[in-house]
């Protein structure tokens, strides 16, 4: 198992000020229509900021291959070089389209592990399924079917399969899926975006939400995978080719078994540090707000180690 060395609440906290920074510099750009300027802003503050850092870091989840991101590519170096080795995975704006178009729950996110703790999951889709704590091991599976998971999830707390509310990314390569929990009469909650924080929304009782289903990013996959770590839950991930230039990505990134079904464990092991800092007010975290010359930011930031979760509040001159 990876060591805890250096996994303590200064690193969390060290954590905390990467995502707000992301956030801070995409808030700038909410609303204004540029999914590329919000999502660049984002990047150059989050490289910015990372590279202040005592680590010696290194990008295993980011925004692409070095050919085609310039800046947070995977195998990128980051840090001082200095402290301990520390493998990252971000998503410097998650929620793109939400930032562009002003609406809620876009975030800043991003989770440490050491070296070898997080999946190197390409840069393509995974179908994905997830619960919070408290279940037996196995309860969900994703080679079952929604309603089969969702039907266990009501046995499970004793209710009918109408008062369990399962979270689904509303795309067209979910009606199967839809048609199926509304079938059995659960209740489908369709976000626009932003399938890290469905995730997370699944492992708190008061967001309502029992179950996270579907297929969304394989990166958002690894990084909803490490806040799992922390607060609990189950999680299973399967890698989705579209085409053989995705597998390529996957070989050259060491994946060798291109149907693994992909546990809490495989997707993010031993310790880790999770972070996210709402760039628009959302169900999860308040979005940034400038006024009066001051910036204040929300952040979550969860630590493994200790199973703390921490809701930071900060305010600083804008
Ligand atoms: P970005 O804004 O970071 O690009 O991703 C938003 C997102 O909704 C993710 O949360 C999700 O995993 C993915 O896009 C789903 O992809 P698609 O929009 O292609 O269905």
């Amino acid at each position: 198992m990876p060591s805890k060395l250096g996994f303590n609440a200064s690193l969390a906290l060290q954590a905390a000020l990467v995502t707000e920074r992301a956030a801070i510099s995409a808030s700038k750009l909410v609303g204004r229509g540029d999914e590329k300027m919000a999502d660049q802003a984002a990047v150059d503050a989050m490289r910015t900021a990372l590279n202040e850092l005592a680590i010696k870091g290194r990008i295993v989840i980011g925004e692409g291959e070095r050919d085609e991101a310039p800046m947070l590519y995977i195998g990128e170096d980051v840090g001082t070089g200095k402290g301990p080795e520390i493998d990252i995975a971000l998503d410097p704006l998650e929620g793109t389209t939400l930032t562009a178009k002003a609406m809620p729950n876009a975030l800043a996110v991003m989770a440490f592990a050491p070296r070898g703790g997080l999946l190197y999951a390409p840069d393509v889709y995974m179908d994905k399924i997830a619960v919070g704590p408290g279940y037996a091991p196995g309860i969900i599976d994703l080679d079952k079917s929604a309603a089969d998971n969702a039907k266990a999830i009501a046995k499970a707390k004793g209710v009918s399969p109408e008062e369990i509310t399962v979270c689904v990314l509303d795309r067209a390569r979910h009606a199967d899926i839809i048609a199926e929990l509304r079938n059995l009469k659960a209740r489908v909650l369709l976000i626009t975006d932003g399938d890290v924080q469905g995730v997370i929304n699944a492992t708190d009782p008061d967001t309502g939400v029992d179950m996270y289903i579907g297929q969304g990013g394989a990166p958002e996959g690894v990084l909803a995978a490490a806040a799992l770590r922390c607060v609990g839950g189950q999680m299973q991930g399967r890698l989705h080719f579209r085409n053989d230039d995705e597998v390529k990505r996957a070989r050259r990134v060491g994946i060798d078994d291109l149907d693994a079904k992909y546990d809490l464990d495989g997707l993010a092991s031993g310790p880790t540090i999770f972070s996210a800092t709402g760039v628009t007010s959302g169900s999860l975290l308040d979005g940034v707000k400038i006024s009066g010359g001051k910036v204040s930011t929300q952040t979550l930031i969860m630590n493994s180690v200790d199973g703390s979760v921490q809701r930071l509040r900060s305010v600083r001159p804008a």
